[in-house]
Parts: C-alpha cells; sequence; structure tokens
C-alpha cells in the first residue's frame, strides 16, 4: 500500500509541474484529489488492509492529499506570474498596474452652500419648502401685493411663458410664502431654497438665472426682533463668527415695515473688496409680512385668521454666498458648466 501511495504521488508531482495553466492544474486535482481520486481510492480501502498497516496507510495518504493541494497551489501562483510577466513584455502593458480610478464627480457649489443654508435653518425649527419655477402671476405678483405698475413686472426684468402674461419664470422665491399660507397651519417657520429667472444683462454680478433664499415665518406676536435675531444667528453659524447686523429702510411691496439688512463683512476690518471699502455686506431684502398678504394667502381659511397673526420675511442670494465662500469673482461662471471650473470645488 505503501508502495501505490509513493508511486501515486511521484505521478502526481509530475503532472502538477507538467500542467501549464489553470485548466490543467483542475484536472490534476480532480484526478488525485477528486471523490474518485487516487487518493480517495486508497482511503477506501483501507478498512480492507491488515490492521497493523490501515494507520500508516491513513496518514500517507492524508499527507499526500496536503502536499499535492500546496504543489498546486504554488504552481497555479507560479504560472500566473508567468501569464503576468507575458503581458507585460508582449504589448508594454503592466496588468500589475492599478485600474485607473473610476471618475468621480462632485456637488456643485451652489449645492454645497444651499444644503449647509438647509443645515442651519433646519436646527432652527425650519422646515424646507420647493414651488414651481414656471409660475403663475397671481403668486409671484398679484398675491404678493406688487401692484400692476410696478417696474419688476415690466418686460425688461421677466421672462414670460405666454401672450397673456399669466404664466411667468419666477423672479423671486416670495410666491412660496403665498403657497406655504395656503396649506399650512399657523405658527410656522420655513425656508425656501429655488431658482429663480430675471431678464438682465450678464455681466460679473448678474445672470439671468440665479439661487434665491426665502424665509417665512408666521404666528402670533412675531416682532420685528424675532426677523435680526434669526438672521443674526443665521449668519454667525455660516462664517463661524459673531457678526453684527444692520437695518435699513427697503421697500418691498409685500413687507411692512420693509427693509435691507447689512451685515458686518467677516472677511476684514476697515474695508475690503469684498465688502467694496464699506464693512458692511448688502446681505437680503427683509420686513413683516404685509397684512395684505397674509390676507391672500390664509383667503378662504376657516381655521386661520390672518388678522390675529404677524409674520417676518427675508429672502437673499444664494449665488453671492457661495461667491464669498469660495472667491469666486465672476457669477457667470456658476452656471457656466465648464468643467475646468466645477472640478475645483470638490467634496
Ligand atoms: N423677494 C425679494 C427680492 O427678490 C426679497 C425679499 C423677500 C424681500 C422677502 C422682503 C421679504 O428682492
Amino acid at each position: 500500500m505503501l508502495e501505490r501511495l509513493e508511486s501515486l504521488r511521484t505521478g502526481a508531482l509530475e503532472r502538477v509541474a507538467a500542467a501549464t495553466d489553470a485548466a490543467g492544474l483542475r484536472a490534476v486535482e480532480k484526478e488525485y484529489l477528486g471523490k474518485e481520486g487516487g487518493v480517495a481510492e486508497i482511503l477506501g480501502a483501507i478498512p480492507g488492509l491488515p490492521v497493523e498497516e490501515r494507520r500508516d496507510a491513513g496518514r500517507g495518504a492524508n499527507e499526500l492529499k496536503v502536499e499535492l493541494l500546496e504543489a498546486i497551489a504554488a504552481r497555479k501562483a507560479a504560472l500566473e506570474g508567468e501569464l503576468v510577466a507575458e503581458l507585460r513584455d508582449a504589448g508594454g502593458f503592466d496588468p500589475t498596474m492599478p485600474p485607473a480610478a473610476p471618475e468621480r464627480g462632485s456637488l456643485h457649489p451652489i449645492t454645497q452652500v444651499r444644503r449647509e443654508v438647509e443645515g442651519i435653518f433646519t436646527s432652527m425649527g425650519y422646515e424646507i419648502l420647493d414651488g414651481p419655477e414656471v409660475e403663475l402671476d397671481y403668486y409671484n405678483f398679484q398675491a404678493l401685493n406688487i401692484p400692476l405698475d410696478h417696474p419688476s413686472r415690466e418686460a425688461q426684468d421677466t421672462f414670460y411663458c405666454d401672450e397673456d402674461h399669466t404664466l411667468v419664470m419666477r423672479t423671486q422665491t416670495s410666491p412660496v410664502q403665498i403657497r406655504a399660507m395656503e396649506r399650512m397651519t399657523p405658527p410656522f417657520r420655513m425656508i425656501v431654497p429655488g431658482r429663480v429667472f430675471r431678464n438682465e444683462e450678464q455681466d460679473a454680478t448678474h445672470e439671468h438665472t440665479f439661487h434665491q433664499v426665502e424665509g417665512l415665518v408666521v404666528g402670533e406676536n412675531i416682532q420685528v426682533g424675532h426677523l435680526t435675531w434669526t438672521l443674526r444667528r443665521f449668519l454667525n453659524e455660516l462664517f463661524g463668527r459673531e457678526l453684527e447686523v444692520r437695518l435699513r429702510p427697503g421697500y418691498f411691496p409685500f413687507v411692512e415695515p420693509g427693509f435691507e439688512l447689512d451685515v458686518r463683512c467677516p472677511f476684514c476690518e476697515e474695508g475690503c473688496r469684498v465688502c467694496s471699502k464699506t464693512t458692511w455686506i448688502e446681505f437680503c431684502g427683509c420686513g413683516m409680512v404685509h397684512p395684505h398678504v397674509l390676507a391672500a394667502g390664509f383667503e378662504g381659511r376657516e381655521d386661520v385668521d390672518p388678522g390675529a397673526l404677524t409674520g417676518f420675511a427675508f429672502g437673499f442670494g444664494l449665488d453671492r454666498l457661495v461667491m464669498m465662500r469660495f472667491g469666486i469673482d465672476d457669477i457667470r461662471n456658476l452656471m457656466g458648466g465648464d468643467l475646468r471650473f466645477l472640478e475645483q470645488f470638490p467634496c
């Protein structure tokens, strides 16, 4: 029996050494180590052997099995090495080189800053709302107390979508104030980040397509102090430091009183390029929601008495914040779609 084992071993090792590919090795493995292979045959014959021979035969068969598996693995590795060397030398191609990394996109800088803004407001209990970009004149102008002769309605500023001017590309995110009042129950706080459109001459600071973030809070006893606290808190979070804000009178038909809110320039002490040497940055339009707007938004709501409510609203440009954050000096880069620009803002 031990002789059988020895001849099996010699034959198997020869076959392993002679194999030239993985398939050949699999055939050898099957022939010797498979269910009906040579080693199995010996193991099967052991019960018929004289008792004193059984132990050695069993051990021998098992040792042969281990030895063969190792020999097959070693031969396999050697063959693979040869194949790699052959491919490399044949075509100037190195199969051991790591593959090219898949191209990975990144979030648009506007998306990055928008998400940051959303994070700050949601942490203050605000909901995030959305509204249509093609909007009814009713929401974009009428319900917002914007009179028919208001300059922003003129065709030079507004892209109209139909002959009789009932559909417009929204010129501001403020129409979502009305849409929110129609379906939400006060008290509520919400922001609306979104795209807006104006028919403007393009230059480094003007684009026909840009982004605003609207804010609206409606409840009982909401006052100007809530407005300034909220915006200051937001700006402090965004710029990571305490910043002063100031209000100047501002006219927007849908707020009364209306303000322009400025923030101390976060980049300088004495005036710089970002703040045009004034140390103040115009940040947004805002004010207390005009009673006409509350009346229009809650019209027909039996569960809401607009006369008992007040609110504040604000609207700021997101593109400006993005430009300040990343030091971009021409707004036209943002929507230009040039990958050489966008690749500079990985995230
Ligand atoms: N919608 C105004 C604009 O586009 C900004 C604004 C929003 C002003 C809310 C007051 C209140 O300029």
